[in-house]
């Protein structure tokens, strides 16, 4: 037998992984600690009411012998579900049918798998820096990798560059980490440019929620698209799924290769690895986009991206290049003093009981940058970004 030699070219471990044994090491060192998790994007607030009451009758349901689920009827997701999400679109003016929607659990299962759908000879395009998962499932898949590299020179919003010859695109906005968002016309290019290559956009929409109004929040806003993008979309961060886990993925029949649709493809990967979300969930992510859900939804959001702004207004306060906290639940900055993002990361945790996310974790360009999450308690917010001002 012999392994997957792919793997020895990965990081020793998951960036989230390194982060979280960096910190069990100092709270066990130091158990009396204050630390304020600022590091994952992980959410704090519970779930909205709405979805609680829908996981209440569906648990019900699964109690009686006439309203009990087994298995679902396919593993892409409940019609309930995925016509729900097709409304969700369909409420902001992108045209998505409830068929090209496909329920999972997660936005990262869902990117990570669909590696598995594409050619092994595929060259792959992302950004740098970048979600680890994106680099890390096409190593593993033994894909060649190249970057698109983005800094303070472009605001991190990387653009197409002439003569790059690539097949899968991978793109994030709002962007994790870095925070920023593309516009409608930079979109347009990315899109144009997929089309000219005859490449596929991997859109990564798991931020979508925190876009304020003018900036689009679907790849499927701009023309063309359905021709070459396949988005994935999250209710970790829209309304607190992260340890839930339901996620989607929407595929156009119009994506296509050698005749061939993608969607097919994603089926029937999915037939044979996966059995789809479990009841409950999928009716607690349907209340979500009920009307109530939105509203309920939305509240925690605004609470989220106050605390974004307190990141932001303590950036300023302290005169240090950043990027994200408007469209973003992330803030990314430069490390004062020219510090690295691990050696800033160690400051922090050791001397302000801090965790953040140093940007080397996210890439090349992630050096001397860190991030921070907004998705924490409020009051904590407020508590950190005093404790950074007082460097
Ligand atoms: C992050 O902190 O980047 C995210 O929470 C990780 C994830 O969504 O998997």
């Amino acid at each position: 037998m012999k392994l997957n030699h792919n793997f020895q070219n990965l990081e020793q471990s998951y960036l989230f992984v390194t982060i979280a044994q960096k910190v069990n090491a100092y709270t066990a060192a130091h158990p009396d600690n204050h630390l304020i998790r600022m590091g994952i994007g992980d959410v704090t607030l519970p779930l909205a009411p709405v979805v609680i009451e829908a996981m209440h009758k569906a648990t019900d349901e699964m109690a009686r012998k006439e309203t009990f689920r087994g298995y679902s009827p396919d593993s892409n997701g409940y019609p309930f579900l995925r016509e729900a999400i097709a409304g969700y679109y369909q409420g902001f003016g992108v045209d998505v049918q409830a068929s090209e929607v496909f329920v999972g659990d997660g936005a990262k299962s869902d990117v990570g798998n669909i590696v598995d759908i594409f050619d092994s000879a595929n060259t792959i395009l992302v950004p740098d820096p970048v979600y680890p998962v994106y680099v890390d499932t096409n190593i593993m898949a033994g894909r060649k990798i190249v970057y698109a590299d983005a800094n303070k020179g472009n605001g991190f919003l990387p653009m197409p560059k002439e003569g790059h010859k690539v097949d899968v695109i991978y793109l994030c906005s709002p962007n994790n980490p870095t925070g920023a968002v593309y516009n409608k016309e930079q979109l347009t290019a990315w899109v144009d440019y997929a089309l000219d290559q005859g490449a596929v956009i991997l859109f990564d929409a798991a931020y979508e929620c925190f876009v304020n109004p003018g900036l689009p929040r679907s790849i499927f806003e701009i023309p063309g698209a359905e021709k070459c993008a396949i988005e994935f979309g999250s209710l970790s961060k829209t309304a607190g799924f992260t340890g839930m886990r339901c996620g989607y993925t929407v595929i156009k029949p119009q994506l296509e290769a050698d005749g061939v649709q993608a969607a097919a493809l994603w089926q029937r990967r999915q037939g044979s690895k996966f059995n789809g979300v479990n009841y409950v969930t999928q009716r607690a992510a349907e209340a979500v986009f009920s009307k109530e859900g939105q509203k309920q939804i939305q509240e925690n959001i605004a609470y989220y991206k106050r605390n974004a702004q307190v990141m932001v207004q303590a950036m300023k306060d302290m005169g240090l290049w950043y990027t994200g906290g408007e469209n973003s639940p992330y803030v990314w900055f430069q490390c004062p003093e020219g510090k690295s993002g691990w050696e800033y990361f160690d400051y922090l945790l050791n001397e302000k009981e801090i965790v953040g996310t140093p940007g080397e974790g996210f890439g090349k360009n992630g050096a001397g940058c860190m991030r921070l999450s907004a998705f924490g308690d409020a009051q904590k917010t407020v508590e950190a970004m005093e404790r950074l001002k007082g460097r």
